[in-house]
């Protein structure tokens, strides 16, 4: 059985098919509106979430599939002590396919091990956030028309930001990707990305504190919010929070066709003053969002046999 809980979990030819999947999906609603009827989603949310578990949820019914599940810890019977072991091997036999979120890295990749269907992993504590790196990759397609070839900024919490992880897991398979990390230096990216991602594959790279400096050399910025509820002290939050704070003066160093993008939610760190210029993407990532989760339940439910 086939799981997806790190985004290398799918190869490059995998990951173009889901993307060409969401393009035809975008345009063709109707086909697909009931491909997954009589089947359902099982959204396992331990830690809290607005767009994965709701644009999973709305990807399935858009499949014409049904959902279940629940939103917090506190409402499942974690809080009597359950392991998560036992949780996802009873959901198992209610859904067809479990999306699951956890604060602790590694949760999902367990699940697997115990399920008796495919795991989807909606985010491991700082670890991974493979359906996010599907949502950001079908957001460049969509804006740039290619997956490879720019200079990409990571900007703010690159220490704790999983989104950050798996994307950059993902785009060092693509040829001429050039990262501009940038980030104060308490939430740089955690040493393995440098040594057993960037140097290990000759990628080109480089660490900065300032995002003025680099903004007019950025064909897409990914800006990140500070992850409070990893920090060990709230002063070391507070400190750190509001470094980057993207403004319609630093949108004036940027080049004419640069892409914004973040995953969301937002705190500070993006003005809302720049949310119409045509530059900031967000919020069509949101939507990018649902489209790729309805081409990954769909692909593999299939894949499985199961429809
Ligand atoms: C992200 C996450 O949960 O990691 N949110 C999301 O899924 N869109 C980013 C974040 O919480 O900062």
């Amino acid at each position: 059985m086939k799981h997806l809980i790190d985004p290398t979990d799918l190869s490059v030819q995998e990951i173009d098919d889901i993307l060409d999947l969401a393009l035809d999906i975008i345009d063709n609603k109707e086909k697909y509106s009931e491909v997954c009827k009589g089947k359902k989603l099982a959204t396992l949310f331990f830690e809290p979430s607005t767009r994965t578990r709701l644009s999973f949820e709305a990807a399935m019914m858009e499949l014409g599939g049904n959902v279940l599940g629940f939103s917090s810890a506190d409402s499942s019977s974690a809080t009597k002590g359950e392991s998560v072991g036992d949780t996802v091997r009873v959901v198992s036999s209610y859904a067809d396919i479990i999306a699951m979120r956890h604060p602790k890295e590694g949760a999902p990749m367990y699940a697997s091990m115990v399920s008796g269907v495919p795991i989807i992993n909606a985010g491991d504590g700082g670890h991974n956030h493979p359906t996010q790196t599907l949502t950001d990759l079908l957001t460049i397609k969509r804006e740039k028309g290619r997956l490879g070839n720019y200079t990409i900024g990571l900007c703010g919490d690159l220490k704790f930001g999983r989104t950050v992880h798996s994307l950059i897991k993902a785009l060092v398979r693509y040829e001429g990707v050039k990262f501009v990390l940038i980030s104060p230096n308490e939430l740089r990216v955690p040493d393995y990305i440098i040594t057993e991602i960037f140097e290990k594959n000759n990628i080109e790279y480089k660490e900065v504190t300032s995002l003025e400096e680099v903004m007019p050399e950025l064909d897409i910025l990914y800006m990140t919010r500070v992850q409070k509820e990893r920090f060990f002290n709230e002063a070391d939050y507070v400190r750190l929070k509001d470094t980057y704070i993207l403004d319609k003066s630093k949108m004036k160093l940027a080049k004419p066709d640069l892409s914004v993008l973040h995953p969301l939610p937002r705190v500070n760190e993006i003005s809302t003053s720049i949310d119409e210029d045509p530059r900031a993407c967000y919020f069509r990532q949101a939507l990018n969002g649902k489209y790729v989760r309805m081409a990954l339940i769909y692909t593999m439910l299939k894949d499985n046999g199961q429809i």
